[in-house]
């Protein structure tokens, strides 16, 4: 294949071109079959083209390819809504359309400004929420997504997140809470700041979940001071942390949740959640796009959420990721390289102790195991394993015989 014609901006993982995937596994235009543990970053909740999501595209586009939000509604548009509702935080009962993750973090931020009237944004260290100019600006996970682009957008401040590794984690969750008190006494006032977006476990920064009686603590700062909590779910969501939402697994109602990745299994859709008086203050006009809320994303929205819905899908989900963190935590006892094995639900990630060996892992396993893997944190030190939620024992079980086979090898 020539790859000519095709921009290098795309940082690689692998050089594979893919023919087909059913389930767990990709096919290459050469024959060969690889385990995805990459689930296309995140997104591939009911693995590679599931038949019920396939058939509700394809039934779609048979009636209708695009009908266009401004233009008018179309027919699934509010049952997806109705969906999304059920689904959701309590409270939560309002939705607007888009394609992707980075859009619609923009559009929480675009909502919340319009609501509070107040300019300013809280992210924390750490957060990756896409690669918009004001995506980016909010992003503070490597230096590389930020890098050149100059100048971003201003009235974005960072806050300092928990180190989960500390000895003493309650001692660490204070020092970050009164980096946080710190911010919005000397930097952004709070009634400077319409917003705090937080992603319940850190995606792009390397799977770190946030500690208990974090969250909690930030968003009774924002109901004390009326900023709004916003939710980055776009990887965290859609049964991935074996909740539907990760923010689940917290005492907190957000105000606004971002949703992408997962929810349409592929087709790009994605999707903000708010209360129907925040989106009350979102002036008409003021926001939209000319594919949010595409009927065949909608078709495929619909369709995954019935996936995920079937009985016993969450017990499975979690059975799955204890069994991967189970065999992790094996491997870890015989080798001292890995730091630390983090997991909460299918969002699982082992950190190693250097990027040399954390890429030379990927590479084996990737070589030798046929298994796709990808790397996660600043230092490149974390793996991270995302396979599709309907991921079987049996594959669980191969990924974690070639991660072993790759630390039996790499030195
Ligand atoms: C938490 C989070 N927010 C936003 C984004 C951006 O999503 P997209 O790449 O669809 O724009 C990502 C992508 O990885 C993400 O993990």
């Amino acid at each position: 294949m020539s790859v000519d014609n095709l921009s290098h901006v795309w940082f690689k993982v692998t050089d594979l071109e893919v023919a087909s995937g059913e389930g767990s596994w990709v096919t290459t235009t050469s024959g060969e079959r690889y385990l995805d543990f990459s689930g296309g970053i995140a997104v591939t909740s009911t693995g590679h083209s599931h038949p019920h999501v396939t058939a509700a595209i394809a039934a779609q586009a048979q009636r209708f390819v695009h009908a266009q939000a401004n233009v008018y509604t179309h027919d699934l548009m509010q049952p997806l809504a109705a969906r999304l509702c059920e689904i959701t935080p309590d409270g939560i009962d309002t939705f607007f359309y888009a394609n992707s993750g980075a859009e619609i973090t923009e559009a929480a931020v675009k909502l919340a400004k319009q609501a509070t009237g107040r300019p300013n944004i809280i992210v924390f260290q750490g957060s990756f929420h896409g690669r918009t100019h004001q995506a980016m600006a909010m992003t503070a996970s490597k230096t590389v997504y930020r890098a050149g682009h100059a100048p971003l957008p201003s009235g974005i401040f960072i806050a300092p997140y928990p180190d989960v590794r500390a000895d003493d984690l309650q001692d660490e969750i204070s020092r970050a809470l009164a980096g946080f008190d710190e911010l919005i006494m000397s930097v952004t006032a709070p009634n400077e700041t319409a917003a705090v977006i937080i992603e319940p476990v850190l995606g792009e920064g390397g799977y770190i979940a946030a500690p208990a009686g974090f969250l909690e603590e930030i968003a009774r700062r924002c109901a004390d001071h009326g900023m709004l909590f916003i939710a980055d779910e776009v990887q965290s969501g859609f049964g991935r942390t074996g909740k539907m939402f990760a923010i689940e697994h917290y005492d907190v109602s957000p105000d606004i949740v971002c949703m992408a990745k997962g929810i349409a299994s592929g087709f790009p859709f994605s999707a903000l959640g708010t209360r129907r008086a925040l989106d009350d203050r979102w002036p008409t006009g003021s926001h939209g796009g000319t594919y949010g809320g595409n009927p065949m994303g909608c078709a495929a929205a619909l369709a995954t959420i019935d996936v995920l819905g079937t009985d016993g899908f969450m017990d499975h989900v979690n059975a799955r990721g204890q069994q991967l963190a189970d065999g992790l935590r094996l491997l870890q006892e015989r080798h001292r390289s890995i730091v630390q094995v983090r997991a909460l639900g299918l969002m699982v990630a082992a950190q190693f102790d250097t990027t040399t060996r954390t890429s030379a892992l990927v590479s084996h396993c990737l070589r030798e195991g046929k298994l796709i893997t990808m790397t996660a944190g600043a230092a490149g030190t974390t793996l991270r394993f995302m396979p599709p939620l309907t991921v079987t024992a049996a594959e669980i079980d191969l990924a974690v015989t070639a991660l072993g086979n790759a630390l039996d090898e790499v030195m």
